[in-house]
Order: C-alpha cells, then structure tokens, then sequence
C-alpha cells in the first residue's frame, strides 16, 4: 500500500462517506477506519466496503489511551482525517461532559500520538480536523462566515469543537505539527442518524408523527449534501496547505420553516398523498436554548484554490435523500430501537 489512512469516526454519518470515497477511489491505501460505535456509528452504513483488502475497521474509543496506543503501535500512519466526534447540538445541552471528553480530549490524544509518531518525520505527513461553521457563533441576517472571522462558540457542541481545533493550531505552532482543518456547514443526506433536523422530519412524515419545529421555524442554515462535503475533504486531505484553515459550504441557505415546508410537499409526491397533507404534522415545539440564529459560509478559498465546488443542487439532494430514507426502512429501524426512543422521549416529550 502506498499509503496508511487514520479516519476516526469512519462509522458515523458524515465519516462512512468519507471511508466509501477513499476506500474506493484509492485501492492503493490502506483506509484503518476506527470508531467507538455509539449510538451514532453504524457499521451497516459501510456494508459495501467492508471485505475489500484496503479496508480495516478497529472499534476504539479515542478516549482511551490504552486502545489507542495499540493501534499507534501496529501501524505508522502517513496521514489522520479526524471524525469521531459528539456531534447533536440538544444532546451537548443536556450532556456537556461526553463532549469535552470526546471532542476535546480525545483530539489531544490523537494530537500526542501523531507527534510521537511522527517525531523528526513530519514531510508529507497531514493531521486533518474536521470542524464545524458552528465555531464561529451565529450571525444576523447579514454577513457570511469566512476562515478570519474570530470563533465565538455558542453551544457546548460548538465550545468543545472550537475548543479541539484550538487544540490542533496549537499544535501546529508549538511542535510544527502539519494539520488542516476545515469547517463546514450544516450536512444533510444518507445514513444520518434521525435526530438531526432532516432524517428527523423524514422519518416522523413517513411514519405521520409530528414534526416538530423549534421556535418560529425562522433560523437559518447552509446546507450542502454530504458527499460534495466528502469530495471537499479528499481535495484539502491531499491538496489543502498545510497549516491553513478552509471554509466548506453550499451557499445555499434555508429558513427551516421553508426548508421542512418543501420536504413535505416532496415526501407527499413520493408517498402518494395529496399535497399538504404531510405540512399537516408540522408542530411548533419549545425552542432550542441558546438557538443560533444563523449560519452561512463563504467558501471562496476553497473554490477558487482548489476548485471545488457543490455538484448536488439542494431540491434533488432532498428528494434522494428522502429516496434513501424510503428504500433503507431496515437501517431506521435498527438505529431507531431502544436508545433512541428514550432520547426522543427526553428531548420531544410523548409528541
Ligand atoms: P455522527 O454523530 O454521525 O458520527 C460521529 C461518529 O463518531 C460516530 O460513528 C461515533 O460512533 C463516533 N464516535 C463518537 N465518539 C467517539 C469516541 N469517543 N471514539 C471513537 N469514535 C467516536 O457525526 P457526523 O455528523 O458524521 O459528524 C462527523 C464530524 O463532522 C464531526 O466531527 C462533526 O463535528 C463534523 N461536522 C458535522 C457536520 C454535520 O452537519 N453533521 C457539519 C460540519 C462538521
Ligand atoms: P440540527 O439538524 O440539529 O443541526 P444544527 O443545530 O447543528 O444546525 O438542526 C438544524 C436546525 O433545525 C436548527 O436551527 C435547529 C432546528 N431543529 C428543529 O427545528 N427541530 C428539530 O427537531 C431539530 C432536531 C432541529
């Protein structure tokens, strides 16, 4: 193999698509995807891949320092895409602790053992940091986030992200570790876990439950389908300069009233109802504390040095994500079961 490739976090949403994207497009690297399987990471979501020859999966915990000085010891990498992480907003709300020990300390520890490792042979090597546009707070109905503008996190999700990529500058300067880090907007698309506010609403119209809509439904984001987001990391994992940080997003920004109105008409045409029945279950919930109003990404820098750009427009990565949702109901229902329920139950009440 040409190459040894750490990703973390392989099993999760945005991660299996990185994992499929590299495993296939470069036969010549060996992808280690590790992950702890939470509840979030779901080894079906890599079924595909899984027997081929460039693929190893290891569930670690990158918490822990023993499992993860085994898998340093057992292979020299030339390069880590870092995943795994806490990633649900509401959870970070009532849960702020799983985040800083996931998403801070457990980028740390990666952060020590490629220093280690890579001691007096840095050339060539990439610590690679995916973060989140939610670092830099939230914006009015004005203005767009770009790679200067300061990080001013709102959220223990957003704190503990902003937090590990503080982290990983920090390691750049004072040890000359090469990373990048990019951060990008909100992803939608396949095998995203039905909390986040896309396979939520799919999920809940397909089975006529509420959908429920936080506030006035006037928030906004930017989203973009997750594999334009997975072909932005392959670029920057081997064209992005090292040391830099690069904004990811789709320009394509959406009230989440307007957002969740339009799912429904397209969930109606593809389950045969009659238009508007479906924004019929649309259900105004207590909002989310601390809401960020806004966010909205200006990705010049990668577009213009790397050429870069979304391919999937936003109504057609809808309407194929809702095509996916539809056909994989065997993969809801697995990730739906037990654990699921009582968070749904925390967090939406009997609704
Ligand atoms: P996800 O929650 O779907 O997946 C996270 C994965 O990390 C899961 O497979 C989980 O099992 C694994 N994991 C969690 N804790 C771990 C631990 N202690 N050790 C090892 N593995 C662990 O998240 P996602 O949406 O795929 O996000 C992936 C990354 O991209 C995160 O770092 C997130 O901050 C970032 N990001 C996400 C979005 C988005 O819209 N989803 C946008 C920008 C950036
Ligand atoms: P989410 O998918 O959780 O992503 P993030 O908070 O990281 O942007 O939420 C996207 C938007 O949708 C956000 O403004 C919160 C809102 N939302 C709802 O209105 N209802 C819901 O049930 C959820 C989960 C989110």
């Amino acid at each position: 193999m040409v190459k040894t490739i750490l990703i973390t976090g392989g099993a999760g949403f945005i991660g299996s698509h990185v994992v499929r994207l590299l495993v296939k497009s470069h036969p010549d690297y060996l992808i280690v995807n590790v992950d702890k399987l939470t509840y979030a990471g779901n080894l079906e979501n890599l079924a595909d891949v899984e027997n081929r020859d460039n693929y190893k999966f290891l569930k670690i915990d990158i918490t822990n320092i023993r499992q993860l000085g085994v898998l340093f010891n057992s292979f020299v990498f030339d390069g880590i895409i870092h995943l795994a992480a806490e990633s649900h907003v509401d959870r970070s709300i009532s849960s702020p602790l799983a985040f800083i020990k996931t998403n801070i300390t457990g980028t740390v520890n990666l952060l020590n053992l490629a220093k280690e490792q890579w001691k007096g042979m840095m050339k060539g090597k990439i610590f690679y940091q995916i973060s989140t546009d939610e670092v830099f707070g939230s914006l009015d109905e004005r203005g767009v986030f770009t790679e200067h503008t300061s990080y001013d996190p709102r959220s223990p999700y957003s704190a503990s992200k902003a937090g590990a990529d503080h982290f990983v500058k920090a390691y750049h300067n004072t040890y000359k570790l090469p990373v990048i880090i990019s951060n990008c907007s909100n992803n939608y698309g396949p095998n995203q876990f039905p909390e986040k506010l896309i396979p939520l609403a799919i999920h809940n119209i397909m089975n006529n439950r509420p959908v429920p809509v936080y506030g006035k439904g006037e928030n906004i984001r930017d989203w973009l389908y997750v594999e334009d987001h997975a072909r932005a990391i392959d670029l920057l994992f081997h064209k992005g300069r090292v040391g830099e940080t690069y904004n990811i997003g789709g320009s394509n920004e959406w009230r989440n009233i307007d957002l969740i109105r339009l799912l429904c008409s397209i969930m109606d045409e593809k389950l045969g109802r009659k238009n508007g029945t479906s924004e019929r279950l649309i259900t105004f919930v207590t909002d989310r504390a601390g809401h960020d109003l806004r966010y909205a990404i200006d990705s010049s820098k990668i577009r213009s040095e790397l050429k870069w750009e979304p391919l999937v427009n936003f109504e057609s990565g809808l309407r194929m994500t809702a095509d996916w949702y539809l056909n994989n109901t065997g993969w809801v229902q697995h990730v739906v079961s037990g654990q699921y329920k009582r968070y749904y139950r925390k967090q939406y009440g009997n609704r």
